[in-house]
């Protein structure tokens, strides 16, 4: 199977890899390494011959590719990070159909319950063309990772993108322990259904070809288990409180719970570096000693913003004390401008935010500060300054957010969170739980943060801080490959 090594006894598979290059005028290539909780996590392995697999995103990722022999950055010059990583150069077209098609409009919307059902999803001819493209890509997931890995190493698939991968990749590697994780929701299973009954068993075969799959919170964890029941007919075992096991033609598969958390140490050292102290100058000048409301997200429709900000603004018609005392410093950041329903999403919340400004701005306040470029340092200095945090999503894998918040805070903020959040599972007992389809309702919380003591807030800020850092992205990492040993 080996086409040049087999020494990679602990091997991660993601979409969107480690690195990513842009290119320079001159053609040279510039690295750019990435964060998150994978690469934290991944931190935790020592072991040198440890191998991430990824696909190229862009034509610089391309390029690196070439100038990499079999795609093994490490082995092309390039600096990324310590570990070995193979990217895929995945034909293009495949990759857009793939991608765009079939992960975010089809399996994203799915699993957030997004679509809007009068008029879609419909699996037309198009559709069954980007499932093919979809089969591709996960092919060469699987066989990149066949190909590195050593006799008996475990291989641990991410998220949504590759849920074909376990099944194809034990298919062609018996030897191998296998776990796949998904950092998204699971869609219950009446809604699971409106996927095309070939496509719903493929999903669902896709990820049971793991021997541990794991989940944010025991409710997706069950979601998945009761599609796995109704559409294939697979036993599913509940007796244990930690853990569901799904038996489907003669294999079993472990569900398990693994709860992401925020990198306390990470965070704490990062959030007071001079480009954060730089900012957080800039938005205190801007904000003056008004409270302010905060959230930070990927402007992505799952996320909400749009009922978020019209929540602020009826908190802002209905307790009119509120105008000039209170600012809301709303960060939305680019996500998948690919996507039409994205760029529209874009467009509906800065008309919104218009709105918002049109109404109620005076000389001498700005109700609302909406920036949309991507600034990590300017989001932990709002971090730092928030009294209140809104995080009301539609539905949420995690919401790392809410997790930073609290660890990052200075004075104790209040969180107002979305119960439809993965986060709320550990969070509920010291946030503010809101529906996110009740904009009264968000509105109404958003008012009681606002009037907490300041002691109430400190405390549950500590808690919030020591729920939300319960499980490092390590030892996050860690439980999962034990889990492969057992
Ligand atoms: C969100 C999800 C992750 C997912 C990521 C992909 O952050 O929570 O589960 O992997 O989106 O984003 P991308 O920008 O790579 O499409």
């Amino acid at each position: 199977m080996a086409d040049h090594t087999t020494t990679a006894r602990v091997l991660v598979a993601s979409n969107r890899g480690p690195v990513s290059f842009g290119s320079a005028d001159d053609g040279t290539l510039t690295v750019k390494r990435g964060g998150g909780g994978l690469v934290s996590g991944l931190s935790a392995i020592e072991d040198p011959h440890s191998v991430w697999v990824c696909a190229a995103l862009g034509p610089a990722d391309r390029e690196a590719v070439r100038r990499s022999p079999h795609g093994r950055l490490d082995r092309g010059g390039f600096d990324v990070g310590g570990h070995a990583v193979r990217m895929l150069d995945i034909d293009p077209a495949d990759f857009d159909l793939a991608y765009n098609g079939v992960a975010n409009s089809t399996l994203w919307f799915l699993h957030h319950l997004l679509y809007a059902t009068p008029t879609a999803p419909a699996f037309d001819a198009a559709a069954a063309e980007q499932w093919r493209a979809f089969e591709r890509y996960n092919t060469a997931f699987a066989e990149a990772l066949a190909a590195e890995a050593a006799e008996g190493a475990a291989v641990m698939v991410q998220d949504y993108h590759l849920t074909l991968v376990p099944a194809l990749l034990r298919e062609l590697r018996p030897d191998l322990r296998i776990g796949y994780f998904l950092h998204i929701p699971w869609a219950p299973a009446d809604y699971f259904r409106m996927l095309p009954d070939e496509l719903a068993v493929a999903v669902l075969t896709g990820v049971l070809g793991a021997d541990h799959a794991g989940f944010h919170t025991r409710r997706w964890a069950e979601a998945f288990a009761d599609c796995c029941e109704q559409v294939l007919g697979a036993e599913v075992d509940r007796s244990d409180r930690t853990r569901l096991t799904v038996e489907h033609q003669g294999r079993t598969t472990r569900l398990g719970v693994h709860a992401l958390g925020a990198d306390a140490d990470f965070l704490r050292e990062r959030a007071h570096r001079a480009d954060v102290e730089e900012r957080l100058d800039h938005l205190r000048a801007a904000v003056g000693d008004r409270r302010t409301i905060v959230r930070v997200d990927r402007t992505e429709p799952s996320k909400n913003i749009l009922r978020g900000l019209q929540a602020y603004r009826h908190l802002l018609r209905s307790r009119p004390e509120w105008r000039e005392r209170v600012v809301h410093i709303a960060f939305a950041y680019p996500s998948r401008q690919d996507l039409a329903e994205y760029r529209d999403y874009t467009a509906a919340v800065q008309r919104i935010s218009r709105e918002i400004t049109e109404e109620f701005a005076t000389d001498s306040w700005q109700p609302l500060i909406l920036q949309v470029e991507d600034d990590f340092a300017r989001s932990l200095a709002a971090y730092r300054m928030a009294d209140v945090a809104l995080v009301n999503p539609i539905r949420d894998g995690m919401n790392l957010v809410a997790k930073e918040v609290p660890v990052v805070s200075e004075a104790g903020c209040a969180l107002v969170l979305s119960r439809e959040a993965g986060a709320y599972a550990e969070l509920a007992e010291d946030a503010l739980g809101i529906n996110p389809f009740d904009v009264v309702g968000t509105a109404e919380a958003l008012h009681r943060a606002l009037t907490m003591s300041p002691a109430e807030r400190t405390e549950r800020t500590k808690r919030l801080a020591a729920a939300a850092t319960a499980l490092s992205p390590q030892q996050w990492f860690l439980a999962q490959l034990a889990e492969l040993s057992s």
